[in-house]
């Protein structure tokens, strides 16, 4: 149980408070680049600011305010220019920097400049700094810098904040119910057979913090060996905001914090080509599919479609004043320590756990891998313990 100024200190993600200044020291993937392509000017929201992504002609990348300073109108009516964005309204041109550099019709072009943040490409994303100067380094994980694999990214809008999203990350003991039990429960109202061992249950958690944001999350199972790599390895979060890929493959499950009661869940998963030297591109947008009682995705499918139920289930912003942590929300009770440490620490001018600057340790982060996770599920029991 928190205290309601706690919670709220913990899940806030605005401009000025101390959740969203701690927020604003990492990047934060906003779009895919290749999206760009067919719709070169997007309207962006992300730590509870409104913002406008675009593509000049040139290839330049912007994310500047949502309106033109001139008559308000937003920006992402806008016209890619040669050298920025041209306001749909007047005509007025804003480099990538938000500095307006042509102003038909006006005898004189005075300075004038609007809000705006730099944006890097990785991976097939854009991301976004929101933070001062001088940022930290673009985190170079591995599934980003590889540019040998099939590359599948779905984004999926959420209303809810996203601490709920990680808490749910950090609490091993749930695979067993919502996704064993409660996984076979709707499998069998849908007449189709269970997919997940129920056998075994856990008998002990703990958590590793290591470096770069690493968090390994541990579990032994009844009928497993404190030598097996569940236990001695684990498996991997990334503080403040992503999960590593659970199915088998490098990437992550990213909840990007839209503002206080959003989130934008991106499921970025790679594989192998089945062309070698011919990787392909997936991007998806998909909607939470709700039943006719209002319930989350008891329809959809299994694993991901369930935990983001447990997400959006416990409210907008999961008022953590009325919970009644247990033995086996270690992890929780971990996450919100590091949470309002992390905050604090920002507070102080210092930088949070995971923010890197040391390009010499960023040339590719990897993430240690149990036999799981370097096989996938094809092996027997694979579904037991993960995500
Ligand atoms: S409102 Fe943008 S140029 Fe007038
Ligand atoms: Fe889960």
């Amino acid at each position: 149980m928190l205290t309601e100024e706690r919670n709220r200190r913990m899940t806030e993600t605005g401009p000025g408070t101390p959740g969203g200044d701690f927020l604003r020291r990492y990047w934060f993937p906003i779009a895919a680049v290749s999206e760009l392509d067919k719709e070169p000017v997007q309207p962006i929201r992300l730590l509870g600011e409104s913002l406008t992504l675009f593509r000049s002609l040139k290839g330049g990348l912007g994310l500047i305010a949502e309106r033109c300073a001139h008559r308000l109108l937003p920006l992402m009516y806008g016209i890619p220019h040669e050298s920025g964005l041209r306001c749909a309204y007047h005509g007025w041109i804003y480099d990538t920097e938000g500095t307006v550099v042509e102003r038909p019709f006006e005898p004189t072009c005075p300075p004038l400049k609007v809000t705006s943040y730099p944006v890097e490409a990785l991976g097939g994303l854009v991301f976004a700094y929101l933070g001062p100067e001088p940022r930290p380094l673009l985190p170079r994980w591995e599934a980003f810098i590889r540019d040998d694999l099939d590359r599948k990214m779905s984004f999926t809008p959420l209303p809810c904040n996203y601490v709920q999203c990680m808490d749910n990350s950090m609490d091993p003991v749930h695979f067993e119910y919502l996704h064993g039990h409660y996984g076979n429960y709707l499998l069998g109202l849908r007449d189709e057979p269970p997919a997940f061992n129920t056998a075994s249950a856990h008998v002990k958690i703990d958590f590793d913090v290591a470096d770069h944001g690493l968090i390994y999350k541990r579990r032994l199972l009844t009928g497993e060996s404190e030598d097996g790599d569940d236990w001695t390895i684990g498996h991997p979060i990334v503080f403040p905001y992503m999960l590593a890929s659970p199915t088998g493959s490098l990437g992550f499950q990213i909840r990007v914090p839209v503002d206080d009661t959003h989130t934008m869940h991106i499921n970025y998963t790679t594989s192998q080509p089945k062309e070698s030297g011919n990787p392909t591109e997936v991007i998806e947008h998909t909607e939470l599919e709700v039943d006719s009682w209002g319930r989350v995705n008891r329809s959809a499918g299994i694993v991901v479609p369930q935990d983001m139920m447990a997400w959006v289930g416990q409210g907008p912003v999961m008022d953590r004043t009325k919970e009644y942590l247990a033995t086996s929300d270690k992890g929780v009770v971990l996450y919100h320590k590091l949470l309002l440490d992390n905050i604090d620490k920002v507070g102080r001018g210092e930088d949070p756990f995971g923010v890197i600057r040391d390009g010499a340790k960023n040339e590719m982060l990897e993430i240690k891998k149990t036999t799981t996770e370097r096989e996938g599920f094809n092996i027997p029991g694979a579904l037991r313990g993960r995500a």
